[in-house]
């Protein structure tokens, strides 16, 4: 799966346990505003709790993820990990300022959501902080059956069901 931005091509694949050793490089590509729009307070690059806890969700399958790469670097990625129950998990996306507006968060989105589908997830939840409007619509395009539930701590909150997958 591909895209097109400015003179980048742009592949979406699934997370690989060396993509956390890329994290770094992707964070010059992130604007301190994207960051704290991500992770919900200013900061100026990922914050030292977020590799170690992918490397434990990883290693227990309970986070997983959709990745955009472009020339071997991380451009984008959508996340879910698992609540304390199995079949509900948090979403979030994080795409690089100059790969924005193109599309790919709401790929991103909807790839991780049917990953998670395919996994024990049978509720999807996500926080937004209020006013982020890239953020909402890219929700809305990528899960129509999106349901607002409330505003509570300045962020918008939302679900969405699954159906069970046939095997
Ligand atoms: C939210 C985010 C992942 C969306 O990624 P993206 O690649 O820009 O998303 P898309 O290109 O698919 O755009 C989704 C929609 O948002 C719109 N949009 C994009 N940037 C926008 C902006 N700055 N203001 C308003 N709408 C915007 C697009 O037009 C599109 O709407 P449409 O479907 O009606 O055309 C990206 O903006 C981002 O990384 N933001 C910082 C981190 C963040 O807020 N994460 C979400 C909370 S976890």
């Amino acid at each position: 799966m591909t895209t097109v931005v400015a003179s980048d091509t742009v592949h979406l694949r699934s997370w690989r346990a060396d993509d956390i050793d890329k994290l770094g490089r992707a964070v010059s590509g992130i604007s301190q505003n994207a960051l704290a729009r991500r992770f919900g307070v200013p900061c100026s690059t990922i914050p030292d709790w977020y590799p170690a806890g992918i490397a434990e969700g990883w290693a227990r399958s309970t986070w997983n993820a959709y990745v955009a790469e472009s020339r071997g670097r991380i451009v984008g990625w959508a996340e879910y990990g698992l609540n304390s129950d199995p079949h509900h998990a948090d979403l979030a996306a994080l795409v690089c300022d100059r790969y924005q507006g193109n599309g790919l968060g709401t790929r991103l989105v909807k790839e991780v959501a049917s990953l998670a589908q395919a996994a024990t997830v049978r509720v999807l939840h996500a926080q937004i902080q209020v006013g982020n409007q890239a953020a909402r619509k890219a929700l809305y395009a990528a899960l129509p059956d999106l349901r607002y539930t409330g505003l509570q701590d300045g962020q918008w909150h939302y679900v969405m069901h699954l159906p069970e997958t046939s095997s």
